[in-house]
């Protein structure tokens, strides 16, 4: 599919007013998306596993307006009148209008709330633009009741990739792939799938404890992390990597080899702090409690042979990664060693979700 494709035949009834709510999970990369061109294309393929309980739920009203030259919105967040968010969502209300293009025609009041604490370091970027995209498509598809399910996800992927691009991995679950990849049938740089390969019980019910190591804003917006690899001195290298990773993905997750996948998921996140910290400028987002947590989970890992891993993403934080079947003593080391290096002794507990759901 093209951009084209997204494009709406005239609308012919436009409701009146409505209310939607979604609900939107976050999701966590195993081959990370880090560079990208115009308009939210990935300079690499990435893949994920889409998270469960940490989640972003929003309402949008709508009620049709006099005027149709602007664009007009107000935005709840967790109760309060949040001004400071209207910027985002215009950039996004400008980038995505030529798809949905009933924007201006209906004052929206946009009420959203996170599952986890606003303060925790977790991106909301990514479950927070995907429950908006759903809501939007949502309403199209009052004005569109043939369309198809398939067709419904899809633009909503493509809608919330412009909001923010890893948030189009966090309209499905289980496993999500997004950018071109020569080996994967219907891989897209504009919208997310669900993994077409097989994939082994083992990696159905992963675990993913969220240790929050720093709970502060980020040193470093995502925008600018992505921009920095532009003329970036292992950039080419980097991109390639990825492709080669998800090539070597395939068997992995067909046969359930977790050795392999660990070698993966945690090359990966160090690689993605590694063209951060040969950036120019450069920079360096873990804190020594970071190396402490993957200090322990490899000294844990090769005394006790727990497939138990870790993964980053743009910030200090470690999300710990293990199956179902050494949940028991996962958390039991976790809690042991690891949770002390937590600002407050702060974890989230999740695991692997089926991707968002309409709540009303
Ligand atoms: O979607 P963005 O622009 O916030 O970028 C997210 C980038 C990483 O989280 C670091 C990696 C990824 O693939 O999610």
């Amino acid at each position: 599919m093209t951009e084209k494709d997204f494009l709406p035949l005239p609308y012919k009834t436009l409701p009146a007013e409505g209310k939607i709510t979604w609900k939107a999970p976050s999701n966590i990369a195993l081959v990370k998306y880090w560079g990208k061109k115009k308009d939210q294309i990935p300079a690499n393929p990435s893949i994920s596993f889409t998270l469960d309980a940490c989640a972003t739920t929003t309402t949008v009203s709508f009620s049709k307006k006099e005027d149709t030259e602007s664009f007009s919105f107000d935005v709840i967040f967790e109760g309060n009148r949040k001004d400071e968010f209207k910027p985002k969502i215009l950039t996004f209300f400008e980038r995505i209008e030529a798809y949905v293009p009933f924007l201006r025609t209906y004052h929206f009041n946009i009420e959203t709330s996170n599952s986890f604490p606003h303060s925790s370091g977790i991106a909301s970027s990514a479950s927070g633009m995907a429950a908006l995209s759903l809501c939007l498509m949502d309403i199209e598809k009052q004005m569109n009741a043939g369309m198809s399910e398939d067709f419904f996800k899809r633009k909503a992927s493509f809608l919330a990739r412009l909001g923010s691009g890893s948030a189009c991995r966090s309209i499905e679950g289980d496993l999500i792939q997004w950018g071109g990849h020569e080996k994967i049938a219907g891989s897209s740089d504009l919208y997310g799938i669900k993994y077409p390969h097989e994939v082994n019980p083992v990696f159905k019910n992963f675990h993913d404890t969220i240790l929050l190591v720093h709970k502060g804003e980020k040193q470093v917006s995502s925008t600018a992390g992505h921009n920095l690899m532009h003329g970036h001195p292992f950039a080419t290298e980097r991109f390639a990597q990825a492709h080669d990773n998800l090539d070597r993905l395939e068997h992995i997750f067909r046969d359930g080899d977790l050795k392999q996948f660990i070698k993966i998921v945690e090359s990966e996140a160090l690689t993605l702090h590694a063209m951060m910290m040969t950036s120019m400028p450069y920079f360096i987002l873990m804190k020594p409690d970071t190396l402490h947590i993957i200090h322990k989970i490899w000294k844990f890992r090769e005394s006790t042979k727990t497939p138990i891993c870790f993964t980053l993403d743009a910030g200090a934080n470690v999300h710990v990664l293990y199956p179902e079947s050494v949940k028991e003593k996962a958390i039991q080391f976790i809690q042991n060693e690891l949770v002390v290096h937590c600002e407050n002794g702060h974890y989230i507990c999740d695991r692997i979700g089926n991707g968002a759901r309409r709540l009303i």
